[in-house]
């Protein structure tokens, strides 16, 4: 069987991850492929539960390092190595691209470190294709506040809290990531009206199904 194929997202909160990966589904689902569709941390209730810590306790950018690789590594041993070896193709919000962002980019651990923490826990596991949804922090802000005002919640996670220097070294790690990801990230410019994003989606989509 034809092993299935792995496609990441990535970007800031309010970048529209969640919105396009409801397209992403709708599309595959059109092209008739299999896919489960997962998130990071998290995917399984181990991982989950560590998600919930590394969002709401306070804790050394070591530990919150070393966490989100443990979570990772059940994520791809139980969900994302079976499903494409089944031949399933795996859509994740958000993956390793992440750490590199807000570990390295955000809290300013060592990418070398980071890389020895991937190749020891990820391996091979790496996406074919991963879309970043870029936009600069005062858009993210916006859309976060006004989707947090609809659904009525105030609270923000460790992340959200922090200043917006944090998430411009975050847009600037995933920026660099992908100058060296030699065509795996394509950088989507997502300030711009969800139509108009998604049909750079489609044409990106055909192309990498073709
Ligand atoms: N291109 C866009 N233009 C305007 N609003 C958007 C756009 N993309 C997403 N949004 C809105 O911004 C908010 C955050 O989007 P979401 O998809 O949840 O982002 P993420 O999953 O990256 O945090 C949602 O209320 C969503 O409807
Ligand atoms: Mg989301």
């Amino acid at each position: 069987m034809m092993q299935g194929r792995f496609i990441s997202l990535e970007g800031m909160d309010g970048a529209g991850k969640s919105t396009h990966l409801a397209w992403l589904a709708d599309y595959l689902r059109d092209c008739g492929i299999d896919f489960v569709m997962t998130r990071e941390p998290g995917g399984t209730p181990l991982a989950e539960t560590l998600r919930a810590l590394l969002l709401q306790q306070d804790m050394t950018a070591e530990t919150e390092t070393l966490l989100m690789f443990a979570a990772r590594r059940e994520h791809v041993v139980s969900v994302i190595e079976p499903a494409l070896q089944r031949g399933q193709w795996v859509i994740s919000d958000r993956f390793a691209d992440a750490s590199f962002a807000y570990q390295g980019g955000g809290r300013g651990m060592p990418f070398a470190m980071l890389e020895a923490l991937e190749e020891f826990t990820v391996k091979s596991c790496k996406p074919d294709l991963t879309l970043l949804f870029d936009v600069p922090w005062e858009v993210s802000r916006q859309r976060l506040h006004a989707g947090r005002q609809q659904n009525g919640a105030v609270q923000l996670d460790r992340f959200e809290q922090e200043a917006q220097s944090f998430f411009d070294r975050v847009r600037e790690a995933y920026h660099t990531r992908a100058q060296q990801s030699q065509g795996r990230m394509q950088v989507i410019d997502a300030a711009r009206s969800v139509a108009e994003i998604q049909q750079d989606l489609r044409v990106l989509m055909d192309r990498f199904c073709a």
